[in-house]
């Protein structure tokens, strides 16, 4: 319970990741606003959180890429709990291909989706941090975002763009007692990282990568983004920490 009572909001909780960071802020203690693009994966989140945690789960259906999306979330979490403790920038797409062939509307879409809702995030529900003089705000990278790949220049441009806007923004807000970190999760076995991973060479090429000597689930990714959200980690500041079994060590 290092997380009594906080009042958590986590984007793209619908599966995933955000999933598993979502159950995991509740088992310590959080009351979460769950939020994803899909609605019914938001209600199954919302519900498994309730009976297995006994905590407040409130649903917010809706695209972070939208100013509109943000605004709702404040209100919401303003009227019902009346505090924004932490924060979880999770929601994300990937589009893969090669540059040459890259649509411009694809690269604006991956961009609005996995960057300015970070943006759109940190403003208005971090301008609420920033007036109670607390937060904790986590924003999920990439390792892509410190060695891109090919097919992906245009996923890893975003993520950097997340890393990197995050470390200014912790300067800016550690002033006011919000703290903002990045994590930069490696290859994780989701619905989204699953375009890595679809034939058993591919899984086993991945495999080899990773000095842990396994791949990733989601629960990998909840033991850090805890202690970024507790008082423990106090004295993090602006960092981009990977878990990726070891693929990378900067
Ligand atoms: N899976 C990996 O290998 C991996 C590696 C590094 C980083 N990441 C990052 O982790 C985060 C979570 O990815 P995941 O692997 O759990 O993916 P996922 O596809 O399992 O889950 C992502 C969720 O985000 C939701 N979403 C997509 N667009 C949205 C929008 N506009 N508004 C609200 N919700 C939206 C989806 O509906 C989905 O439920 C992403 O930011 C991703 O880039 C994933």
């Amino acid at each position: 319970m290092r997380l009594k009572d906080k009042k958590a909001v986590v984007t793209g909780a619908g599966q995933g990741i955000g999933k598993a960071i979502a159950l995991g802020l509740a088992r310590e203690g959080c009351d979460v606003v769950v939020n994803d693009i899909l609605e019914d994966l938001v209600e199954e989140c919302v519900r498994e959180i309730q009976e297995e945690t006994g905590r407040k789960a409130l649903p917010a259906v809706g695209d972070v890429s939208q100013r509109d999306t943000a605004v709702k979330i404040r209100d919401l979490m303003q009227r019902e709990f009346g505090r924004i403790d932490i924060m979880l920038n999770n929601a994300g797409i990937m589009i893969s291909g090669l540059v040459v062939d890259y649509r411009e509307e694809d690269w604006d879409k991956i961009f609005a989706v996995n960057a300015k809702s970070v943006f759109l995030m940190c403003k208005i529900l971090g301008k609420v941090m920033v007036e109670q003089k607390y937060g904790k705000i986590v924003n999920v990278s990439s390792i892509g975002a410190k060695d891109g790949d090919k097919n992906q220049a245009a996923y890893a441009a975003t993520k950097a763009a997340v890393q990197n806007f995050s470390r200014s923004l912790s300067k800016e807000m550690i002033l006011h007692n919000v703290h903002v970190n990045s994590i930069c999760p490696g290859i994780v076995q989701t619905e989204l990282g699953k375009v890595n991973l679809d034939t058993e060479e591919k899984r086993q090429f991945f495999i080899n990568k990773v000095p842990r000597g396994r791949l990733s689930v989601p629960e990998d990714m909840v033991g850090l983004t805890v202690f970024l959200c507790s008082d423990e980690s106090d004295y993090v500041v602006g960092q981009a920490i990977n878990v990726d079994g070891g693929i990378l060590y900067f």
